[in-house]
């Protein structure tokens, strides 16, 4: 009896994980989130979820080295803004709906509030600041400017890490494939036919430099 016991106090089930976090707003808004996209790459081959701790982990984000201790539910959106002080990552739904939190991991774009900080250990990240030198900005950035790409300018960081992956891989990208590669970023203001412009003068300028 006394064994059994013990065997239990080892792992805890998904109804354990979630009460871990309380009833708040986190778990409300966050968490159901997470667990949908993380909670199985946790798993054991039990299919329990191991109870484990706070952990030790390294970034690199726009080229500079960090070592963080991070909470297993923390997102890799909370390190960068409150760990790390890069606030140009947007925090608008928290939920994987709008895109304002998109950062580049491993030159793929994804989002950074669905994305768990321990899952992003020994990554390469940008965000919006790593992408301007001390000279001149990105070509996506200064397109953006010059084709007024933006209105309250929120979801624009979003945009332009998106609109970068894009043309990373696809130097001349049609008005369909710019549509679609942007499709997981909203705007609030529909400021989207100047958003598009922006970024096909951005492949211009890329192709001729
Ligand atoms: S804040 Fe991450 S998708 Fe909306
Ligand atoms: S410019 Fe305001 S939300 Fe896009």
């Amino acid at each position: 009896m006394e064994k059994t016991k013990k065997k239990k106090r080892k792992t805890f089930t998904r109804r354990d994980f979630l009460k871990g976090f309380g009833g708040g707003a986190l778990s409300a808004a966050v968490v159901p989130q997470l667990l949908a996209h993380d909670i199985d790459s946790l798993r054991t081959k039990k299919g329990n979820i191991p109870l484990f701790s706070k952990k030790q982990i390294s970034l690199t984000v726009n080229e500079k080295k960090f070592s963080l201790v991070v909470e297993p539910a923390e997102t890799l959106l909370h390190v960068l803004r409150e760990k790390l002080n890069l606030t140009g990552t947007k925090t608008m739904c928290a939920r994987g709906e709008c895109g304002g939190c998109t950062v580049l991991l491993d030159g793929n774009p994804v989002y950074s509030c669905l994305y768990l900080a321990v899952r992003a250990d020994g990554k390469k990240i940008t965000t919006i600041e790593g992408l301007a030198t001390k000279e001149k900005l990105h070509p996506v950035q200064q397109a953006f400017i010059e084709k007024d790409g933006y209105q309250c300018g929120f979801c624009t960081p979003g945009f332009i890490i998106s609109s970068v992956a894009l043309l990373n891989k696809n130097n001349n990208p049609t008005l369909e494939e710019t549509k679609n590669a942007l499709s997981g970023n909203l705007c609030r203001c529909g400021n989207y036919s100047r958003i598009h412009e922006a970024v096909a003068a951005a492949s211009k300028n890329m192709r001729r430099a």
